[in-house]
């Protein structure tokens, strides 16, 4: 037995431990020979014999497993050897990667509010009912509570179904004045051609001491910023409704894909929708703390802009990763 304690010292390697292993307790190992004398033998002697064998086997497989640990680390060690990653390669072939159609639009946004000294701020995707709802003036039987637009966790909080709720939060945080934008997901529980249930919007937020801000300072920046983004357009501001601004529009934009002969596209009215705006209504000031100040706000669909920016049909597959559209933008 020692000859074969010995052995299992000398193997290199994990395949020749298996040999030994096979050669001393496979079938027809020796000491599984040994075993199969047991039958043979009277009460006593078997007793005695099984009880050695037992001993011999118990250190065997203990030394066994001792030297198995040790090859298995040094076989692993030796794989990872070979997979090592060479930093210094450089592969001549390979293909630029791109920004996808919808960050690079998001960068165009951002870009252009940033250059006016807006800050960027950030919040989070998981929200409460308070910063998503009611802080923004929706009163509790508003639409967009239903069940069928938002996305809720069983404990009551839900997924943000606009990034309004980081206006509520920068303006818990900050004094006056707010210049700001907030890029970011939010989600809606809504699949079709121009809705998927994650899509990102770019809200803005101005708030000054005072009675400074007007309708008319909205109109104008948003006027320059949608000629930013789309050249020579048409603009129209139509008048509409959010809880958190009055007054509230929409702002068209003359229809990009048939410049005003009437296409699929605009559903032959010449015009596409493109943002929400209004002056932020003071009710929500009350939710912040805020006194004698005015602002507005204004907020719009990413991938629709993305949409108009490149001629994309089908909203959906921005998001389907299929290739063949993603190489155009490279
Ligand atoms: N939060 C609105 C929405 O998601 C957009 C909006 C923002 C409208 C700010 C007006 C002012 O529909």
């Amino acid at each position: 037995m020692q000859d074969f304690i010995k052995q299992i010292e000398e193997c290199k390697n994990l395949n020749e431990l298996e040999s030994l292993r096979i050669l001393v307790l496979g079938k027809k190992g020796k000491l599984t020979e040994q075993f199969a004398k047991l039958r043979n033998l009277d009460a006593e002697s078997k007793k005695e014999l099984a009880s050695t064998l037992n001993a011999q086997k118990e250190e065997f497989n203990q030394a066994y497993a001792k030297k198995f640990k040790i090859l298995e680390q040094e076989s692993l060690n030796e794989k990872m050897k070979e997979n090592i990653f060479n930093f210094t390669y450089f592969d001549k072939n390979a293909q630029n990667g791109a920004l996808h159609p919808v960050m690079s639009t998001m960068d165009k946004i951002i870009e252009y509010f940033v250059s006016l000294n807006f800050s960027v701020e950030k919040g989070p995707l998981i929200e409460d009912d308070f910063h998503n709802f009611e802080a923004l003036n929706l009163p509790k039987s508003h639409p967009a509570r239903d069940m069928q637009d938002t996305f809720y966790f069983k404990d009551k909080r839900l997924l943000r179904t606009h990034t309004s709720p980081v206006q509520i939060r920068t303006m818990l945080k900050q004094k006056p004045p707010i210049r700001m934008i907030t890029p970011g997901a939010v989600f809606r529980r809504d699949f079709d051609l121009t809705h998927t249930p994650m899509f990102h919007q770019v809200e803005g937020l101005v708030v000054e001491n005072g009675q400074k801000v007007s309708f008319a300072n909205l109109k104008s920046i948003l006027e320059d910023f949608l000629h930013h983004m789309f050249g020579d357009v048409k603009i129209r501001f139509r008048p509409s409704f959010f809880p958190f601004t009055e007054p509230s529009a929409e702002v068209d934009i003359s229809c990009v894909f048939c410049k005003g002969c009437g296409c699929r596209v605009c559903k032959n009215t010449t015009w596409l929708e493109v943002l929400g705006c209004g002056v932020v209504d003071p009710n929500v000031y009350g939710f912040v703390g805020y006194k004698n100040v005015s602002g507005y706000a204004f907020g719009l669909g990413v991938e629709r802009f993305a949409m108009l920016l490149h001629q994309i049909p089908d909203l959906r597959s921005l998001f389907e990763g299929d290739l063949r559209l993603l190489e155009q933008f490279r």
